[in-house]
């Protein structure tokens, strides 16, 4: 589904935030990424972006992937196969993650998951499993104030414009029945809400949960570096990309 709504996009979005990935680890030695945590992947788009940003060190990284969603974890799983890569994959609630520290974490589009309370804990979170000299990289939306309208909005994807990407991909009637299915499970049965954090508040958790912002990239957010879903919420948003560490 998140290949199939980003080609829905305007000239077919990539993953927003693959330069900053590729640039922040550039700042590492070499031999200084051995364990890369993903958390959250949806599809592979993420997974497959950070292994064209190792290339040059891909055999020395171990990745270890988390996400509640057994179809996300089966479908990054085959694409580590296909590749070769060194990876361990676990089916789990963050809050339920227990793994060996990592040098890097990696997030992209996960914050709106988490309401505020959660994030204080996915945060001590982050900060238990960094080890030293770390670095937590999150690419994310954000209000840049407090929206006036209720900052929950149901999960959207664009509907009409995922099944015209895939009536272009010449999908067949039974296929395009599938995804119709799928979509409407999706969206008229799924009970996830986004929160997208507002600027502000983020950082204020970020310091108080002991990290030290090493950059804070602020993007204006056009409509084609949108993510995959829609959203009727119209107070500003840009998308952040941040480099944290942990305080000494
Ligand atoms: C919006 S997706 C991430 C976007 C993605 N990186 C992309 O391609 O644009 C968020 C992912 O985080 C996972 N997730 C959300 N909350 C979680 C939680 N509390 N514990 C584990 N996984 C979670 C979801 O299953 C989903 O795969």
């Amino acid at each position: 589904m998140w290949p199939l709504a980003r080609l829905a996009k305007v000239h077919g979005t990539q993953l927003a935030g693959a330069d900053f990935f590729c640039e922040a680890f550039t700042e590492f030695p070499k031999t200084e990424i051995k364990r890369l945590l993903i958390c959250g992947a949806a599809d592979t788009g993420l997974l497959a972006t950070l292994c064209g940003c190792l290339t040059d060190r891909l055999s020395e990284v171990r990745i270890i992937l988390a996400d509640r969603c057994q179809t996300v974890i089966d479908q990054n799983r085959r694409l580590a196969e296909r590749l070769n890569l060194s990876a361990e994959f676990l089916v789990s609630e963050f809050s339920e993650l227990q793994i060996a520290p990592v040098d890097v974490i990696v997030s992209h589009s996960l914050l709106p998951f988490f309401t505020f309370e959660q994030r204080v804990s996915l945060l001590e979170l982050w900060r238990q499993l960094l080890n030293p000299g770390g670095r937590v990289l999150f690419s994310n939306s954000v209000f840049t104030s407090a929206p006036s309208v209720d900052r929950v909005s149901r999960f959207q994807f664009d509907r009409s414009g995922i099944l015209s990407v895939a009536k272009q991909l010449q999908f067949s009637a039974e296929q395009l029945t599938q995804l119709q299915q799928s979509l409407d499970v999706m969206m008229e049965k799924s009970s996830t809400t986004l929160v997208r954090p507002v600027e502000e508040e983020l950082i204020a958790q970020i310091n108080q949960a002991g990290f030290e912002i090493k950059s804070w990239n602020r993007i204006a957010s056009g409509i084609a570096e949108r993510g995959p879903y829609s959203s009727s919420d119209s107070t500003e948003r840009i998308r952040v990309e941040a480099c944290l560490a942990t305080k000494s």
